[in-house]
């Protein structure tokens, strides 16, 4: 007890609060170990989105701002920068990223379809769901996948979803 109390004393000025609550001086509290660096990408969804029941914001530049930049952060490298698919990470994937700018979207073309892709992933392809992304910045992602993809592109997904 004596020797411990000294061992305070000495480290006290170190780590008072470690000492405070290591219950026994035999054992010493464990090195801080610095937080796990990025968190681990999120996993899928647990609950499906209904894009009938979601309630989309409407676009607006910043929005689109807002899309645009997290696009380039975390798309580009499949999707390409222009939505065709050229992303150099894309390119080896199978099936492929389609291209936004000519086949409709196979999963529905609405914002709040395009959001539930993004949100949730795309079933047995290397579309990941990004979920742990803020919900504006998935309705951003959303128009602004939208907005790459020329109106006649749009039409025809529009029409191919029920
Ligand atoms: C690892 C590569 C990869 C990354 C990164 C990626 N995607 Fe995908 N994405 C795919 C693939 C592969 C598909 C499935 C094939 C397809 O539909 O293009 C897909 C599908 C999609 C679809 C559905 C297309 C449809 O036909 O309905 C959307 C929307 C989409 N991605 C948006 C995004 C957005 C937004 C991001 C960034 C947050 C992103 N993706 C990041 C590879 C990727």
């Amino acid at each position: 007890m004596l020797r411990r109390s000294v061992f305070v004393l000495s480290l006290g000025v170190l780590a008072p609060a470690a000492w405070a609550q290591a219950p026994d001086a035999s054992a010493p509290p464990a090195a801080t170990t610095p937080p796990p660096a990025d968190a681990p990408a999120a996993p899928p969804a647990p609950a499906k989105l209904d894009p009938k029941k979601l309630v989309a914001p409407k676009s607006s530049p910043e929005l689109l701002e807002r899309g645009r930049l997290a696009y380039s952060a975390s798309c580009v490298v499949c999707h390409g920068e222009k939505g065709v698919g050229d992303g150099p990470a894309g390119l080896m994937l199978n099936p492929k990223p389609r291209d936004f700018t000519k086949e409709p979207f196979k999963q529905g073309g609405s914002p709040a379809e395009l959001f539930v892709s993004i949100t949730e992933g795309v079933k047995d392809t290397p579309m990941a769901g990004w979920a742990h992304l803020s919900e504006e910045e998935r309705w951003g992602l959303s128009y602004y996948v939208l907005s790459l993809a020329p109106p006649k592109v749009q039409k025809a997904k529009a029409k191919a979803t029920p």
